[in-house]
């Protein structure tokens, strides 16, 4: 089976898996980390070289205090928790975001488990924190512009690569398939230029609802796809993946 060398998941769903059950939200999020914990397990199991988890957006400030802070303890205890296990299996972790908006705590936390992990061979393992596509975009043309600006670069110069090569993800292989759960058919200011080809799968199983299965039935139907990238079938093979 062809397998993807990346995979990115947005875990859309927990809020309502905590309310259907007569539970605060925050348990959603807390029992997410389990499906978590199951593609983590799953990407390892199947080759794919980098898993990519939408953990919290841009968009996910304007929620009320306690939630976010909630999660942001999650996200530290569970690095704090995690990390020897990840580190054992090899797995190489990258944070992308605006990671200044983030407490010092937490900050600290990712730098460390970075710079622990940096040399793994292992799956890599991106985690998205206060991130937007957009942001991601704004960004890298900022950075252009300051070495147009400087005489570091010709704005001739810029073609895609140069872009790419500004961009959270640069270095790695776009992702070939996107999952999303709890629904809803939208990319939600994930990886917006990195998703150009990528191939989409949805499901509407709840996030905390996620199983190791479900990974499996997205990578069965991502083998089934034909990826033109924007040739025609008969052209087909030429492509990467
Ligand atoms: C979206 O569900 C989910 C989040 C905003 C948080 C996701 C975070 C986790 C699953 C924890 C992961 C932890 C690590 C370390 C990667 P929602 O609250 O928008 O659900 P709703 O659409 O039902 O309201």
């Amino acid at each position: 089976m062809l397998v993807p060398r990346h995979v990115a998941i947005i875990m859309d769903g927990n809020g309502r898996w905590a309310e259907r059950r007569g539970l605060p939200r925050t348990a959603g999020h807390r029992a997410g980390l389990r499906p978590v914990r199951a593609c983590i397990e799953q990407s390892v199991r199947h080759g794919v070289g980098v898993l990519t988890l939408f953990a919290f957006s841009s968009e996910n400030w304007a929620r009320p205090v306690t939630e976010v802070g909630v999660l942001m303890q999650l996200f530290l205890e569970s690095l704090e928790r995690e990390i020897d296990e990840l580190a054992a299996q090899r797995v190489r972790l990258r944070f992308i975001g605006a990671r200044e908006q983030l407490g010092a705590p937490l900050v600290e936390r990712i730098e460390a488990d970075e710079a622990r992990t940096r040399h793994n061979d292992g799956l890599i393992l991106v985690v998205a924190v206060a991130y937007g596509g957009r942001w991601d975009i704004v960004a890298a043309a900022q950075r252009l512009a300051r070495a147009c600006r400087d005489g570091r670069l010709e704005p001739d110069a810029i073609d895609e690569a140069r872009f790419a090569a500004e961009l959270s993800l640069a270095g790695l292989p776009e992702p070939d398939l996107f999952i999303r759960t709890g629904g809803e058919q939208r990319v939600s200011n994930f990886l917006l230029w990195n998703l150009a080809y990528t191939e989409l799968w949805f499901t509407d199983k709840l996030w905390p609802e996620f199983e190791a299965g479900d990974f499996e039935a997205a990578l069965a139907a991502f083998g089934e796809r034909e990826r033109r990238f924007g040739r025609s079938s008969g052209q087909r093979g030429a492509e990467a993946c």
